[in-house]
């Protein structure tokens, strides 16, 4: 009890006002020492837990250094008077053996906060090592996501920057109103599964101005995702933007309106995708936009693949149940690094309706790509290159 009474009096002590009404916690100052090697969690979690208990705006600080986390950690928002800010200069680095962190969970998880800004920073993972024991064939751990937003509601991530994390850079699950703003994002282009930010069960989520270079996909969207906004986003190296991989449950909550807009994609495997796995399902994907995006030299710039299944066995009907409408392609344009730009494998059950292109303009090696679709109906106007092949 002394000890926490002290405890709090010197973080208190410790708190710069700079203001009459905001107050910073500096971590340095409470002791986390910016050398990579020293574990840091203690301290974090002393400073995230007296700015949770406070009744003011604390805002917690971490200057410039480098500062390790040894282990997975929670910053858990359950108790909090009120928003979190945390404004972060420095690296916050993982150890060098992927053993620690790697057993497959959340490295640096937010949960249950309503109202976080988290501003500037580096998260490093140091993931390579891992990439590439996985690649060895050796038994590896799976693999941490980076940083994981979970069970929030009003979250705002600006300038933050993930490299090298071992799985997922980021994930967004069960949220609701999260914005990331001049995110950077890097692995590379040969890291598996090392997909840029995922989105599932969560609603009101946008990426703003931000950079995806990674080995997987540089968006995916999980099921139960609404009312997304991705724009001015440039991704690749990279999967693409990916609804998916849906239906894979029999009961599975939906995807819609879903707006991708202003987006590059360079060498990438994928431009705008939706997958969905060829098994009995009651998802949904509907009130989709693509809108603005310029293709360099991308494997399959627009496609849909309701047969996903790398194993034939997981699918018995081999059909999906997931059901594709109103799907709108706008102003897409630029050069697929394939013969087939543009490609429609819909569910031969639910055909994919209400797909909607207009001013599409895809070339291959300078000359005309083509078009493939199965069980897609929908229209086409303006400009179409290649000739769409959808029916009606
Ligand atoms: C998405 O919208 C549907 C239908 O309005 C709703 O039932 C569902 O709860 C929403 N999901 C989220 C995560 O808000
Ligand atoms: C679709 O999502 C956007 C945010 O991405 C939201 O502003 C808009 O109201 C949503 N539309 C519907 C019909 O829910
Ligand atoms: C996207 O970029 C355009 C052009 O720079 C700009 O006008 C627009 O405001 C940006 N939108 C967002 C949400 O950042
Ligand atoms: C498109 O398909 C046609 C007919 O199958 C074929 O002749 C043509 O070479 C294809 N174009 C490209 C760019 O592969």
């Amino acid at each position: 009890m002394v000890y926490y009474l002290l405890l709090t009096f010197s973080i208190m002590f410790l708190m710069n006002s700079s203001s009459a009404s905001r107050l910073s916690i500096n971590v340095k100052r409470l002791g986390a020492k910016a050398d990579g090697k020293t574990d840091v969690s203690k301290v974090l979690l002393r400073a995230w837990n007296s700015a949770c208990a406070s009744r003011k705006e604390v805002r917690i600080y971490v200057p410039q250094g480098r500062y390790l986390i040894r282990s997975p950690i929670v910053f858990n928002g359950r108790r909090c008077k009120r928003s979190m800010f945390m404004r972060i200069e420095g690296t916050i680095v993982a150890s060098r053996d992927y053993n620690l962190i790697g057993s497959g969970e959340t490295w640096i998880k937010f949960e249950r906060i309503n109202g976080l800004f988290i501003s500037g920073g580096t998260v490093d993972a140091k993931g390579a090592a891992l990439w590439d024991c996985k690649k060895s064939g050796k038994n590896c751990p799976i693999g941490a996501t980076s940083i994981g937003f979970y069970s929030s509601t009003n979250v705002v991530v600006s300038r933050l920057t993930s490299i090298n994390s071992q799985m997922f850079h980021m994930i967004v699950y069960k949220c609701k109103n999260l914005v990331f703003r001049g995110i950077k994002i890097s692995a590379l282009g040969r890291s598996p599964n090392t997909d840029g930010i995922h989105i599932q069960y969560s609603s009101g989520v946008s990426i703003l101005r931000s950079r995806i270079s990674t080995g997987d996909d540089c968006v995916s969207i999980g099921p139960g995702t609404n009312n997304t906004w991705i724009e001015n986003v440039s991704c690749g190296p990279g999967h693409g933007i990916s609804i998916g991989s849906l239906g894979w449950d029999l009961q599975e909550p939906g995807v819609q309106n879903l707006t991708v807009k202003s987006v590059t994609f360079r060498n990438t495997d994928n431009g705008v995708r939706i997958k969905t796995w060829a098994r009995p399902s009651k998802g949904f994907v509907r009130n989709v936009l693509f809108q603005h995006i310029f293709m360099n030299n991308v494997a399959n710039p627009i496609i849909i693949d309701q047969n996903y299944c790398p194993d034939v066995k997981n699918c018995p009907g081999k059909v999906s149940g997931v059901q594709i409408s109103n799907v709108r392609y706008e102003d897409i344009r630029g050069s697929s690094a394939t013969p087939v730009a543009v490609q429609f494998e819909c569910s031969k059950k639910y055909p994919c309706t209400g797909i909607r292109l207009k001013d599409v303009a895809l070339t291959y090696k300078n000359r005309a790509a083509n078009a493939s679709c199965a069980y897609a109906r929908g229209t086409a106007s303006g400009v179409m290159k290649p000739p769409s092949c959808l029916y009606r």
